[in-house]
């Protein structure tokens, strides 16, 4: 609820896509996802690849080592709960789905086009021969989390994601109506509409990125590197029809930050890494994005509840406050050997904050 002094406490809120990397990132990663999180699901492109459960259960273990280690309330580790996913290749089976879902440590199950992104090279060349693999997931309910676009050369980058539903993910979902498929960090209209169209078992989940800028504050007045992630941003129109249906109440979209670390120096250079890092500050933006649009009594469906409804996961039970103070972005984060982090939106002044 929204009072007279402009705080808003929601239900504490989980993260559906965050790269927290690996070893030395996750003391910086896991705090800055802890502090906002509780329930956060960890993308599986490490190098190598978490590829099995066996992968997958030591990843986990990682991970709760550098939670443990880390400088944030004992509160918030003690909700935080990582939620692991395989990444899948030309070579998962149908029994590395069964494992995975015995084990109940795997969450879901990512697929990359090959070549899509980052650390992408062991991704699917070809989905026709993962249908043994489809099929067992549609019979364990064990959602498909898509990175949704084409790989083609010739494909134009701003047309890869319309193409990949136009495609591919038509065919997925004919062969597989009853797979959960969530469509990862939608960036246009056209997927907005997609799934809207497809049954209770399609979702997306949206990033703050593109629901508050577009190819305009990437590209005019010289390039922005810190606004380079993939899918790409596109223009104005696609980034309100996201904005639009995020705050619009349906249990369709949801929190996905796609909150992707990459060394400051890795994105400022020739040949610039794609990832925006947004995650000690994404509750903060997304307060900022619904509340542009008169919507901030959405905010805690989006970031609480659809997440949680669509896998099939209780509500958290905790809380969180937002007030409406502002709060200034920090210009860089200290990452590991002595690399920094540069946020997205560096620098700049939101005017929600998070109550510490
Ligand atoms: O911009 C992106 N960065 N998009 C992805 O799909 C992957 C991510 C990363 O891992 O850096
Ligand atoms: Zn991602």
């Amino acid at each position: 609820m929204t009072d007279s002094i402009a705080q808003l406490t929601i239900i504490q809120p989980d993260d559906w896509h965050i790269h927290l990397r690996d070893d030395q990132a996750l003391a910086t990663t896991v705090a800055h996802a802890a502090t906002s999180f509780n329930r956060v699901i960890c993308m599986p492109n490490l190098v190598p690849p978490v590829k099995t459960t066996t992968d997958a259960q030591a990843y986990r273990t990682r991970i709760m080592q550098h939670l443990q280690a880390c400088d944030i309330p004992a509160e918030r580790k003690a909700t935080f709960d990582p939620r692991m996913t395989l990444y899948m290749t030309d070579h998962t089976s149908a029994q590395d789905i069964e494992e995975a879902v015995k084990s109940g440590i795997v969450q879901a199950v990512k697929l990359y086009p090959a070549g899509a992104t980052t650390n992408s090279a062991d991704g699917v060349t070809n989905i026709n021969a993962l249908a043994d693999v489809f099929g067992a997931m549609e019979k364990y309910q064990l959602p498909l989390l898509l990175h949704g676009e084409v790989t083609q050369d010739h494909v134009d980058i701003f047309d890869r994601e319309k193409r990949f539903l136009d495609e591919v993910l038509v065919q997925i979902i004919a062969k597989f109506p009853a797979l959960k498929i969530v469509l990862e960090h939608i960036t246009t209209s056209d997927a907005a509409d997609f799934v809207l169209a497809q049954g209770n078992n399609i979702a997306a989940t949206i990033t703050p990125q593109h629901m508050m800028l577009n190819r305009n504050h990437m590209l005019l007045g010289g390039i922005k590197p810190h606004l380079y992630c993939l899918p790409i941003l596109k223009r104005e129109s696609h980034q309100k029809v996201l904005l639009d249906v995020a705050t619009s109440g349906s249990p369709k979209f949801f929190l996905g930050t796609d909150s992707a670390p990459h060394p400051t120096d890795k994105k400022e250079t020739a040949c610039g890494c794609a990832g925006c890092y947004s995650s000690p500050t994404a509750l903060a933006l997304y307060a900022t994005a619904f509340d542009s649009v008169g919507k901030i009594d959405k905010l805690e469906g989006f970031t609480s509840r659809f997440g949680a409804q669509f896998y099939g996961l209780p509500l958290n039970t905790d809380t969180v406050t937002l007030l409406k103070s502002p709060m200034q972005i920090p210009t860089s984060y200290p990452y590991f050997d002595g690399s920094t982090l540069t946020p997205l939106m560096a620098g700049e002044t939101l005017p929600w904050s998070i109550k510490a």
